[in-house]
């Protein structure tokens, strides 16, 4: 089994539950077209937690699912890159979360927010399965069977990974005990040698005691530079950073998406729900016509009835594309009326247009060779299985669990 380096991975997952818009594009997708080069990413369609929302409706998971990769290529997500796959193909996700929730309480899962305002919202639909309360343990499954150092998500997901932190601190402490858990560690530092062990010893303290996080990444690297150590120790030592145990499952990091809030056509979120939206592959002419017609600031009836952007619509999505001479022109001939709202969406409508125009040319090729999107994804989900089936591996010994 291979050492993996938590502090490496990044993981992150979208639900299939249609086509993505500009919302998700500069929103998650940018984002992962800058990670997929620094860190090595893990990215996959969540058809699992789709479907917690949406049980009754699962017909359309396939084409959402290959809907989504397609869209993830065609923005140039790079499977060269990054391990892209489907939740469902990797079963070691369900048998974590299993694991995982014969350790979890009730109310860690009760209490995240989003929890009952979800079922709340979601009238509709009856919430009250326990596929939908486990639903951030599920992620928090996706996340440690890859044992990820990071997680790319909007700020609305903050609280999982609050609980994916919380689980893996109590498996942890559960499970990365072993009787003479200090004198080994102590042993182990005494195997490194006078000077790094000295210096292992000198960076814990200064966590442990002042709380200096610095040290205890260089504690980190300075483990990871250690060749001759074995895993187990490295395990312990890793551990006893932080005074548990051994560390099984690393506690993962929030990488938050710059902007969770996309402006949509009607000045509300951008979200498919709201209707609101203006899809990757949205039809060029639509594209226009959508944005002729949203609406603007209501004062203005007539031509020369002055305006204001700040309660236009419009003017949130200046603010995304154009430039501070163009808001500038706008802010000006908005409030003078020396600009009719025509005028003032034109630039935008160019600038979707020419943002959307090389996408949509890709997706419609990548749409031509459905077998490419399939292959891509049964590498990905192959690759992406051999790491969840290692950290399962380490998961069950840990346990107990691997007798035969
Ligand atoms: N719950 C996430 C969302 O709705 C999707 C998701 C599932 C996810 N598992 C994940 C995101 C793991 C990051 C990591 O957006
Ligand atoms: Fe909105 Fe632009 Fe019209 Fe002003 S000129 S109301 S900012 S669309």
């Amino acid at each position: 089994m291979s050492a993996v380096d938590p502090q490496s991975r990044v993981l992150s997952g979208m639900r299939p539950t249609g086509q993505c818009h500009i919302g998700h594009y500069h929103g998650v997708l940018k984002n992962w077209l800058a990670l997929q080069h620094e860190y090595d990413c893990f990215f996959f369609v969540a058809d699992w937690h789709a479907m917690a929302t949406h049980y009754e409706d699962t017909q359309a998971l396939e084409t959402y699912t290959y809907n989504l990769v397609t869209d993830w290529l065609a923005v140039g997500i790079n499977p060269g890159a990054a391990t892209l796959f489907v939740q469902s193909r990797v079963p070691e996700h369900a048998e974590l979360q299993l694991l995982l929730s014969m350790i979890t309480p009730l109310s860690w899962l009760e209490r995240v927010p989003g929890y009952k305002d979800q079922q709340e919202k979601l009238r509709e639909k009856d919430l009250s399965t326990i596929g939908f309360l486990g639903y951030p343990l599920l992620q928090t499954a996706d996340i440690l069977a890859y044992r990820a150092g990071h997680v790319s998500i909007g700020a609305d997901q903050e609280s999982h990974v609050e609980v994916t932190r919380e689980v893996a601190r109590r498996f942890n402490h559960l499970y990365g005990r072993e009787p003479g858990f200090e004198e080994n560690a102590e042993m182990a530092i005494r195997k490194m040698g006078k000077k790094p062990g000295n210096l292992y010893k000198k960076l814990r303290k200064d966590y442990l005691e002042k709380g200096n996080e610095n040290a205890l990444e260089t504690a980190r690297a300075l483990l990871k530079e250690q060749s001759n150590m074995t895993l187990g120790d490295q395990e312990r030592l890793f551990g006893y950073l932080e005074g548990t145990g051994k560390v099984i499952l690393p506690e993962p990091q929030a990488i938050l998406t710059p902007k969770s809030r996309f402006p949509g056509l009607d000045g509300q979120k951008m979200s498919k729900s709201s209707n609101n939206t203006i899809s990757l592959r949205e039809d060029p002419d639509e594209i226009t016509t959508k944005l002729r017609k949203m609406p603007t600031d209501s004062a203005r009836i007539r031509r020369n009835d002055p305006g204001e952007p700040d309660k236009c619509p419009v003017w949130p999505l200046h603010q995304q594309y154009s430039d501070e001479a163009r808001q500038q022109w706008v802010r000006q001939g908005c409030r003078s009326a020396s600009i009719g709202c025509l005028d003032c969406k034109q630039p935008l409508i160019d600038a979707v247009q020419a943002e959307l125009e090389p996408i949509r040319i890709e997706a419609i090729e990548l749409e031509k060779n459905p077998d490419v999107v399939k292959s891509i994804i049964a590498e990905g989900s192959e690759a992406a299985r051999d790491e969840a089936q290692d950290t399962l591996r380490v998961v069950r010994e840990a346990i107990g669990l691997d007798y035969r």
